[in-house]
């Protein structure tokens, strides 16, 4: 079918957490005439409403944006860009300030300071949270504030980014962006199927934890923003390295979906893991212990899973203290009661779950994806910050400082990029997936290519999504649902591709096959394009 409505904007960003939000509020103060926001639920669906620990950076006394540097590179174990992760670590304190002056409110101290708290990898108290530990929430409430009293700026919600409109070839065989269709569920005036004619568009659609059985991440996290580049021909980088928390509430083994986030900051007070025996089993693993960076705890967990038999392991934050729980905790203590457990009496069941995409649409210091007009930005985006496992608070970090640099250089940008007419043969994509398939899917996912990987068990994923990918039904409704899956089964694809490739173990990607860290052959990126993963 051809798009059933058409609309024009200078630049349309996808996503409305703080990487989206940000953009279009830092485009329209930068003096870009029409900026679109697309959001595919309501504003504040996404992840950063979600974020409780909060963001880092160098804003205490006697820190430093150098010191934050040596951690984010360290915890990044090699994969991260000196230059990507110079400008985050550089540019982070004044962007936070900025985020106060436009209205967010972080924890204060009784000196007036903010109050700052540590998490793992970390070496110093940096990070900054809001209702104690509702930092996103906070963020998210200041940013919906901000785009409401910027009525220039417009929204369109309930709309799924469904695929860029591409112009005719450049001398370089790069085809530039003309557009984005949207399909527009339940929203009146432009509803169905449309599209939208702009010279750029900023992707800043988060991440993709729903391709796993067990996530952090809430229902609206379905890769499609790598999905949708993918398709467009954009290089895709470092997708292997995808985080699991290692404290995430374990609810039973038919928990399935968004799970809840016990935050590291909980150990950051105090906490501390310990086995079904009482032992403190990461005292041995690392000089950090419990605050060791998250790719080691994560591992650590899975290990003494396995040795113990036990689906889970436990946090012990009793020594907390009510007192402590209800002021410095109330959202995690709400949710631990709401599941039976309190925690300052009973230990608290943990396991990993997929939390974060450190990798995604490979990008420039300034948003810049290798399709002319395509820029990306927060979890969507491997702008090189996080390397192979992103430092705890770095990402809503990444998605403020990157988001600020897009705007900064779009207006220049704007004046560059070719008028480009859709080439006008690209009708909305039939040959959907079947929504059915999602479960089999994520099934797949977590036990293949979840924190513990393999050659065979990655083979055997592989061959797996290209069967969900390849049968079912051919007239799949073009519904929320069937694009979500479709796009999943693309991203499973380029995941267990770039993670089958990359023979080594490094930061996040934990193969069992190839258990050392091989820099001769493994210190640079994958990249990924639809051709490799043939998804
Ligand atoms: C947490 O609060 O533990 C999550 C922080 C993060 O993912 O950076």
């Amino acid at each position: 079918a051809a798009p059933g409505w058409t609309a024009r904007a200078d630049v349309v960003v996808v996503g409305s957490g703080i990487a989206g939000l940000t953009a279009a509020l830092r485009a329209h103060a930068a003096g870009v005439g029409s900026v679109l926001v697309v959001t595919k639920d309501v504003l504040s669906a996404g992840s950063t409403q979600w974020a409780q620990g909060g963001i880092a950076a160098a804003l205490g006394p006697g820190d430093t944006p150098h010191e934050h540097e040596v951690d984010t590179l360290v915890a990044g174990a090699g994969a991260c860009d000196p230059a990507a992760v110079r400008a985050l670590v550089t540019e982070g304190p004044a962007a936070v300030r900025e985020l106060i002056a436009l209205g967010a409110v972080f924890d204060q101290g009784t000196d007036g300071e903010l109050s700052l708290t540590r998490e793992g990898g970390h070496h110093r108290d940096r990070i900054a949270h809001a209702g104690g530990d509702a930092t996103g929430a906070e963020i998210q409430r200041a940013l919906v504030a901000a785009i409401e009293a910027a009525p220039e700026i417009e929204v369109v919600h309930h709309a799924h980014a469904v695929d860029l409109l591409l112009g005719e070839p450049d001398a370089e065989g790069r085809r530039p962006v003309a557009g984005l269709t949207l399909h527009v569920m339940g929203e009146g005036q432009r509803d169905g199927i449309g599209a939208v004619h702009a010279r750029a568009v900023v992707l800043a659609s988060g991440g993709l934890g729903q391709v796993f059985s067990q996530t952090t991440n809430p229902a609206v996290s379905t890769g499609d923003g790598l999905a949708l580049a993918l398709r467009a021909g954009a290089v895709v980088r470092d997708v292997e390295f995808v985080q699991f928390h290692p404290t995430v509430m374990y609810l039973g083994p038919d928990s399935r979906g968004q799970q809840p986030l016990i935050s590291e900051a909980v150990r950051g007070e105090g906490a501390f893991l310990v086995d079904d025996a009482g032992e403190r089993f990461m005292l041995g693993e690392h000089e950090l212990a419990d605050l060791a960076p998250r790719d080691v705890v994560a591992k650590a967990i899975t290990r003494r899973m396995h040795a113990t038999g036990r689906p889970h392991v436990w946090l012990d934050a009793r020594h907390l203290g009510r007192a402590f729980w209800e002021r410095r905790f109330p959202t995690i203590l709400a949710t631990c009661e709401r599941h039976g457990v309190d925690p300052a009496v009973d230990l608290v069941p943990v396991a990993p779950a997929c939390h974060y995409a450190s990798g995604g649409i490979a990008t420039d210091l300034w948003g810049r994806s290798s399709v002319p007009g395509l820029y990306a930005t927060g979890e969507v985006a491997c702008s090189g910050v996080h390397g192979a496992n992103r430092l705890a608070s770095n990402s809503l970090l990444e998605g403020l400082v990157f988001a600020r640099r897009i705007a900064e250089v779009l207006p220049g940008d704007l004046e560059r990029l070719p008028t480009v007419a859709p080439d006008g043969a690209r009708d909305v994509p039939s040959g959907l997936a079947d929504p059915d398939r999602r479960r089999d899917l994520q099934e797949t996912m977590t036990a293949q290519v979840g924190v513990l990987r393999t050659a065979d068990g990655l083979v055997a994923a592989g061959a797996r999504i290209a069967e969900l990918a390849a049968d079912g039904p051919d007239d799949v409704p073009a519904e929320l649902a069937a694009w979500e899956t479709t796009n999943l089964l693309t991203v499973a694809a380029a995941l267990t591709a770039a993670a089958t490739l990359r023979e080594e173990t490094r930061g996040s990607h934990w193969r069992d096959d190839h258990p050392a860290r091989d820099d001769r052959r493994w210190a640079g990126h994958v990249d990924v394009t639809l051709d490799d993963e043939g998804a």
